[in-house]
């Protein structure tokens, strides 16, 4: 873990005066940095019967991705708004440093289906939240969610409703 964690870089003041930005970007160019972590997230789930994996995007797509490669489940992206065809559903939401909206195909999950939402940063949760009513709109089972990093001063993890899903961080 200390591993991965030395490949995640903090750069003060981005995007904005204030922000710590966590950058992933050395650990996805570190192959056995990315391999290693994508075996981590996958562990908890091992046998949890996940069958389709959510990412946000843009950078839980990556992370999503690959984990559902791993998890031999299939993947659904959580997109911002525009990039979709309709129909889609919506779910608006507040930033660390913005407002956003994210948006799924309205047939993306069935009824029931076991799903794992993954992302690389837990900040304030917002995010989470959003991801998590849209997978809950379209009738779907939340297993849990995966984060690489969870930024636990800005208590994101409060937002989590803990009625049998786990929600995993790699690092905090
Ligand atoms: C970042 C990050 C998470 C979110 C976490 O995404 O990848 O999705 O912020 O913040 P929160 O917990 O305060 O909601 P961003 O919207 O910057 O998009 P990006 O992945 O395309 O850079
Ligand atoms: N998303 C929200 N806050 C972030 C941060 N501090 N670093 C990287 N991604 C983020």
């Amino acid at each position: 873990m200390q591993q991965i964690e030395s490949l995640i870089r903090a750069v003060p003041d981005f995007p904005k005066p204030g922000v710590v930005f966590r950058d992933i970007t050395p650990l996805l160019a570190d192959a056995g940095g990315f391999a290693r972590c994508i075996d981590a997230l996958a562990e908890p789930w091992q046998g949890s019967g996940v069958q389709a994996v959510c990412g946000i995007e843009s950078r839980g797509f990556i992370f999503g991705a690959a984990l559902a490669q791993k998890l031999h489940a299939g993947f659904v992206p959580l997109r911002k708004p525009g990039k979709l065809p309709p129909p889609v559903v919506h779910i608006d939401y507040e930033l660390e440093y913005g407002v956003d909206r994210l948006e799924a195909r309205n047939d993306a999950l069935h009824a029931n289906e076991r799903v794992l939402i993954v992302d690389d940063v837990l900040a304030t949760g917002g995010t989470m939240a959003a991801a998590r009513a849209l997978v809950e709109r379209l009738g779907a089972k939340l297993v849990g969610a995966s984060v690489v990093i969870e930024l636990a001063a800005l208590q994101g993890r409060a937002r989590w409703r803990d009625d049998g899903a786990m929600l995993q961080a790699l690092l905090r």
